[in-house]
């Protein structure tokens, strides 16, 4: 017992020591009363903590057990009949006054809460912008697809949307020779909601033929209809306006294509599109076709 009340006193001595050290120059006696008095309640804490502490290894090392023991008995290891201890007891029964407060009167489950009134603003305002952009003009939509195209699809398509060196599609135009040319070579099965069947590989071999629809679709469908055409215009439609399930407008960039692409992304001759679907609603899609029919004026 007496080494450990010597290693207590250096404890004390050594944590003092550490305390004035850390303090450095702020800390002189006599100075401040307010400084002295802190320090004394330090070595006041620290003496009754070390001594707390070595009372208990003492009893640990030295105490034996008297009581009652209950019955049963684990390997050997028996248990004492200890009352509970009232603190605990009175915490145990506080507590559960205390839930029952909470629960019933301090937040019941019906209460106000921050994400209760965060849904119900957004719910408000999804309502507001709603009916606000519901029967939007010609010119707004125009606007808006203007503005969102700007940050979203410039990146690919470019600021003017001719398409950045070939790495995205040119959207001035509805399609270009090349890419009818393409797509009659590969194919392509983009849009399985939309069109199920896809449009199937080497639709056309002749060069020849090839070249005459590719002219007349990529030139708007004017002048002479060549007689390969008629392959395509059973999915396509007659001078390519389209055909629900089967073909998509060539023509022009309908609002349902658009809104397609947007949707699905599309994987084609020069790269992919990724999907907007988490980033644009339908209105947004809406404006954006609107946009892109203006481009090629
Ligand atoms: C069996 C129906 C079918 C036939 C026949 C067909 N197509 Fe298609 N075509 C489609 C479908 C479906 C798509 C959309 C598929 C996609 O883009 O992945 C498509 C897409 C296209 C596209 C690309 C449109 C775009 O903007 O992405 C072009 C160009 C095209 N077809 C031209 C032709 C030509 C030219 C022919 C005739 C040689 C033809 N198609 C025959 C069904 C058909
Ligand atoms: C990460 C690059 C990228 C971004 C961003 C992007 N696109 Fe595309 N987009 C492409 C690529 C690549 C294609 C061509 C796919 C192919 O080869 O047919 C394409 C094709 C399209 C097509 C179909 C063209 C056609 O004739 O079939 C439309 C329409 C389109 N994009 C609209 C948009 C709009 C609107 C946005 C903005 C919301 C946008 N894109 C953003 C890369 C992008």
């Amino acid at each position: 017992m007496k080494s450990m009340v010597i290693l207590g006193i250096i404890l004390i001595v050594a944590l003092m020591t550490g305390t004035y050290l850390a303090l450095g120059n702020s800390f002189s006696f006599g100075k401040d009363s307010t400084n002295d008095l802190t320090m004394l309640a330090v070595l006041l804490l620290l003496v009754i903590v070390v001594f707390v502490v070595l009372k208990y290894i003492n009893q640990i090392k030295h105490d034996k057990a008297t009581g009652d023991l209950l019955e049963g008995d684990w390997d050997g290891i028996g248990e004492y009949k200890n009352p509970i201890p009232i603190g605990w007891g009175l915490a145990f029964i506080v507590s559960i006054i205390w839930m029952i407060w909470y629960i019933t009167l301090g937040y019941p489950l019906d209460a106000f809460s921050q994400i209760g009134q965060y849904n119900q603003e957004t719910i408000t305002y999804n309502k507001k912008f709603e009916s606000k952009w519901k029967n939007l003009d010609e010119q707004t939509l125009k606007s808006m697809g203007e503005s969102i195209f700007l940050v979203q699809c410039t990146p690919c398509h470019g600021d003017d949307a001719e398409g950045i060196n070939g790495k995205a599609q040119n959207l001035t135009h509805r399609i270009s020779k090349a890419s009818v040319v393409d797509m009659i070579e590969h194919g392509g099965n983009n849009f399985k909601d939309k069109f199920p069947g896809g449009m199937p590989p080497k639709m056309l071999s002749d060069a020849t033929q090839i070249n005459a629809v590719a002219t007349y679709v990529a030139g708007g469908f004017k002048g002479q209809v060549p007689g390969a055409w008629a392959v395509c215009s059973s999915c396509h439609g007659d001078k390519g306006k389209g055909s629900p399930f089967v073909g998509p407008d060539l023509r022009a960039y309908s609002d349902a294509f658009v809104a397609t692409v947007l949707t699905d992304g599309k994987k084609g001759e020069i790269g992919i599109m990724p999907s907007f679907k988490d980033r644009l609603n339908p209105i947004q899609m809406k404006a954006l076709a609107h946009y892109i029919r203006t481009l090629g004026e």
